[in-house]
């Protein structure tokens, strides 16, 4: 017989073979789908049950919170004292069901709902929660680094409107980027104040302002300034970039270390040491964008000044550092008065299964 014909005879035997093992194989593989979408609806309904049983136990703990008000200011001690443990203890049961929810889905908010729908954004175990809060933290470090080089090399480049226009855009992009990820972030529990969240949705509508603010008079003489602010902002990004970096690090090591009083106090030392090396910078950058607000304000009084544009931004700046003094002085005074000891060893905790190198 011919040679070629043989060979050929032998590939198609050698196919039905390989294809009758892969089909043994395939029965397995049908198998464990089959006990996967078992356990998926097995979770499911863990998760609603869990969901509802928590419903019920906040609707119960209120109605009983209600009847403990109706009891009379002036009781007996023994009563005073079993009403102050019930309150310790329900204080504690709410911190439980924080606990508990941090392994269970959430509802998006509205800005969320508006933009993606009711797809789920739940991220259901710490570690991908950290890799998203790291993911989020690079992503800003990154686009900080590409708009203080634009922000640089425009500074020197005065001819061309539409390479501003780059810039703007670009920041119209990244701050809107930033509100998404961060509603995502507070949907799976991240602590950040409302008000980080509110000065995206600011800078986002200033980016947008500036991006089709027509090139003028005005939009000339502030270029210069905008431009350094820019640069300035960038680095703040990703000097504050350095010590998220830091804190999320180490809030993994303390989420696995198993004497943890020692790592607790360390971490608190490099926090205060962290916030006040940037403190300065910071402020300085509030006092930029209170001067920002006061040149526009100046420049929106001009008689040459045609654009409804210069008084809005000089309003936009006048808010953001007025916002951003008094939050961040918050933050600092809420640090210095509360105690994360609990929060900040349980924050990055990963059972051991959920660990691996990242
Ligand atoms: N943007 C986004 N997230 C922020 C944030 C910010 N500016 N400041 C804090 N967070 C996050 C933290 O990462 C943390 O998240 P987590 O719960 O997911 O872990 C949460 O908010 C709580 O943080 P908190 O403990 O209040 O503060 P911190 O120690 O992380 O940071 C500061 C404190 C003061 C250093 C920080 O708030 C900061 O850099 N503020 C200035 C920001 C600013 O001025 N931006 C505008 C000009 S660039």
């Amino acid at each position: 017989m011919d040679e070629g014909l043989l060979e050929g005879e032998a590939n198609l035997k050698s196919c039905l073979e390989d294809w009758s093992e892969l089909n043994k194989e395939f029965t397995q593989l049908e198998a464990t789908h089959d006990h996967y979408k078992k356990v998926l609806e097995e979770l499911w309904d863990a998760q609603k049950k869990c969901l509802s049983g928590i419903a019920h136990h906040r609707y119960r703990m209120k109605q009983i919170s209600e009847k403990m008000n109706r009891i009379k200011e002036k009781s007996k001690p023994e009563t005073e004292d079993a009403l102050k443990q019930l309150r310790l203890e329900m204080q504690q049961r709410k911190s439980q069901f924080r606990e508990m929810e941090e392994f269970l889905p959430h509802k998006n908010g509205i800005y969320l709902s508006i933009i993606l729908g009711s797809v789920s954004v739940s991220l259901l175990n710490k570690e991908e929660k950290y890799a998203y809060k790291h993911n989020y933290e690079t992503f800003k470090a990154t686009v900080s680094y590409i708009s203080l080089a634009l922000s640089l090399v425009l500074m020197f480049v005065t001819e061309y409107r539409w390479f501003d226009a780059v810039l703007h855009f670009l920041l119209v992009w990244y701050y809107c980027t930033l509100t998404i990820r961060e509603n995502i972030l507070m949907v799976n529990g991240s602590r950040i104040k409302g008000w980080w969240v509110t000065h995206h949705f600011i800078s986002t509508v200033c980016a947008g302002l500036t991006l089709i603010w027509p090139d003028s008079y005005t939009y000339k003489y502030f270029r210069g300034q905008y431009l350094m602010f820019s640069s300035y902002l960038s680095f703040l990004y990703i000097v504050q970039f350095f010590y998220q970096k830091g804190a999320l690090y180490r809030l993994r090591a303390l989420g696995q270390r198993h004497d943890m009083d020692i790592t607790v106090e360390g971490f608190m030392s490099w926090m205060w040491k962290g916030i006040s090396f940037l403190l300065p910078f910071l402020f300085a950058g509030y006092f930029f964008q209170l001067y920002n607000a006061y040149v526009l304000y100046r420049l929106s009084q001009d008689p040459h000044c045609k654009e409804w544009q210069v008084l809005f931004l000089a309003i936009i700046h006048l808010i953001l550092s007025v916002g951003n003094i008094t939050t961040t002085l918050k933050v600092v005074v809420d640090k210095l008065r509360t105690n994360r000891r609990q929060e900040l060893t349980n924050k990055y905790r990963f059972n051991s299964h959920q660990k691996k190198d990242m």
